[in-house]
């Protein structure tokens, strides 16, 4: 069975290809060339990108999957609706499969891309707790800058069948279920579950995607989401992002399912970004939760959730 071992990047269609450079600069990721009509752009990390940007109307594309093995492409490939194991034309190179996923979503399993040196990111604060103090004669004094990009970290997609996504992306991805969100007073109808990768006992992301239930008539991308250093760049970052001008969507502030230090910003375009910190990491036998969709289960601590915040994105040509 094939099982996905991690999240490598989103792909959008964005009407300007600088505009969007700019935004996800000052986002905190790095160009790394462009193609054509194609921009992509990478974190810190060792995937030469983790966004890919098509020249066209805004919205979603793709998202590509690491696949465990060259094998397991084999395997996709015999999918309904797959493409035939194809050479990825982007730096890095490697092979793809496209699979055809629930309302026509687009994953590609992706394998053998080569892999880049690293960026430097700024050092972990070192924090001086209460009867802790571990920062004598050093001063506190990160840098304001863009809160620097590590990696991509999940993706939430919006179905018109959000129980039979989950199921598709356990049976098909590999995928494991970690926590259930089900409407307030009415537990058999799901709205949302998060799933995680299934990497045995190496430790996962609490969710890599989040399969939501859509509104009739909803069904698209909600954000893409990106791991930096720690609390203090998202706090940064929301600064950076405030001082240039950009819509502020929800946050900064601490989710309870994940556990993540939030923070969403839109493009100029209308997509959802979030930068995160601190998030959860689990194995593959813990249990899954189900936890009732109210604001505590969402949030720990933060501004009440913005009324925007689950509309889908707004086209802006
Ligand atoms: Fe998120």
């Amino acid at each position: 069975m094939i099982k996905v071992q991690d999240i490598v990047y989103c792909a959008f269609g964005a009407p300007d290809l600088d505009r969007m450079a700019e935004f996800l600069t000052d986002f905190g990721m790095v160009e790394n060339g462009r193609t054509g009509q194609t921009l992509y752009m990478r974190g810190a990390g060792a995937y030469p990108y983790i966004n890919v940007i098509e020249m066209g109307p805004a919205g979603f594309r793709s998202v590509g999957m690491l696949a465990g093995s060259e094998a397991d492409l084999h395997a996709a490939a015999k999918l309904p609706g797959a493409s035939s194991v194809e050479t990825i034309d982007a730096p890095g190179g490697g092979k793809r499969v496209c699979l055809q996923g629930p309302d026509n979503y687009r994953f590609d399993l992706v394998h053998g891309m080569e892999r880049v040196a690293e960026l430097p990111v700024r050092d972990p604060l070192t924090v001086n707790f209460a009867w802790r103090k571990q920062r004598i004669k050093d001063l506190q004094r990160p840098a304001f800058e863009p809160a620097q990009i590590a990696r991509l970290g999940h993706c939430v997609l919006k179905f018109s069948d959000g129980d039979g996504a989950a199921n598709w992306l356990r049976e098909t991805l590999g995928m494991l279920p970690t926590d259930r969100l089900h409407e307030p007073g009415n537990p058999k109808q799901t709205l949302g579950t998060f799933m995680r990768c299934d990497r045995g006992s190496d430790p996962a992301d609490h969710h890599t995607l989040f399969a939501l239930q859509a509104h009739p008539g909803d069904v698209d991308m909600h954000h893409s989401a990106y791991e930096v250093q720690d609390p203090d760049a998202v706090h940064i970052g929301n600064q950076w992002l405030a001082s240039k001008g950009y819509v502020a969507e929800w946050g900064v502030g601490r989710h309870l399912l994940g556990s993540q230090v939030f923070d969403y910003w839109r493009s100029p375009f209308g997509h959802i970004f979030e930068h995160y910190a601190d998030g959860d990491l689990l194995t593959s036998d813990v249990p899954p939760g189900d936890y009732p969709a109210i604001q505590e289960n969402l949030a720990q601590w933060g501004p009440e959730l913005a009324p925007t915040f689950f509309q889908s994105v707004r086209l802006q040509a």
